[in-house]
């Protein structure tokens, strides 16, 4: 069994950003600016918000952070977005979601100009992204591509199970793996809360991709010998054995499935150290213009 090590990658790959950002700026080129909006202070969003600007600034981008109370309204939020899709220092931004319930997600992700979309969240992208087309791709999937590549998985032919059909990681993971690329060309299965026989579809499958939050789900007696094994579940619960009173769970119960399989990722240290840098990346091909040329 080999541990796929997520903190170990996004450390190169914030590395290997850093020295390309160095390498513009002795060009004399701009230095990547990534924009992020902050309403309200949900703990969460805090924290994921916190990460991702310390990151750029680790790699020597530029970020800004703007906030909003939970009562800002609707076209305040679409004038912003409107303001950084204009703004032409600003070369990426994101939307942190979820956004108060007066607020229409959809319709603030629509008013991003696709060009700037870092989250790849805007339906264009998500549109390019079917079709095979260049797209900022969100986060997660990214990362989880990236992981696969890195440690050379062989994935074409293969068959692979994606438990859950979030917009965020189940549908687009669901068509990467399926695609004609290398990570690629695997035989994929969506399975979700009405699936049938959902034990026994994971228990067929070369690679298991689960992303359904639900801790634990995915026990050894649902997994085949020297399959690859993807966490995508990151569930904060109570814990006496942690200073902070917090642990995170994994759907997979690591202890006893990691012994059956050829890789795993980890919780924490996987797939979630690996969204951040998904972010950078994305805000460094919006620099340089790699999408939408
Ligand atoms: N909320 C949870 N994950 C994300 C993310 O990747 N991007 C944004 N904008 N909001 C989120």
């Amino acid at each position: 069994m080999q541990l796929i090590d997520g903190k170990k990658i996004a450390a190169d790959i914030r590395a290997e950003i850093a020295r390309e950002v160095e390498e513009m700026k002795t060009r004399g080129l701009k230095t990547p600016h990534l924009a992020a909006v902050l309403v309200g202070h949900d703990g969460a969003s805090e924290t994921y918000v916190a990460g991702k600007v310390k990151s750029c600034g680790e790699v020597g981008f530029k970020s800004t952070l703007i906030r909003y109370e939970d009562d800002v309204t609707e076209a305040r939020l679409l004038q912003t977005v409107h303001d950084l899709n204009n703004d032409t220092d600003i070369d990426g931004f994101i939307v942190q979601l979820p956004l108060p319930a007066h607020i229409s997600e959809q319709k603030v992700i629509e008013a991003i100009d696709p060009r700037k979309d870092v989250d790849g969240f805007h339906p264009v992208n998500l549109g390019r992204m079917v079709l095979g087309l260049p797209a900022f791709v969100s986060a997660t999937p990214a990362g989880i591509i990236e992981l696969i590549k890195r440690y050379n998985i062989p994935t074409s032919g293969k068959s692979c199970v994606v438990v859950g059909r979030s917009n965020i990681v189940g549908k687009p993971i669901s068509i990467l793996m399926s695609q004609k690329a290398d990570p690629g060309d695997a035989t994929v299965t969506l399975c979700h809360s009405r699936t049938r026989n959902l034990d026994e579809i994971i228990r067929s499958s070369d690679i298991i991709i689960a992303a359904l939050g639900k801790p634990q789900f995915i026990t050894a007696g649902m997994v085949k010998e020297g399959a690859v094994v993807i966490d995508v579940g990151i569930t904060r619960v109570k814990s006496d054995q942690t200073k902070s009173g917090f642990k995170l769970l994994g759907d997979v119960k690591f202890d006893e499935v990691a012994p059956k399989c050829s890789y795993i990722t980890p919780v924490p240290g996987g797939v979630g150290l690996m969204t951040v840098v998904s972010l950078l990346k994305n805000t460094l091909k919006a620099a340089k213009r790699e999408i939408f040329p």
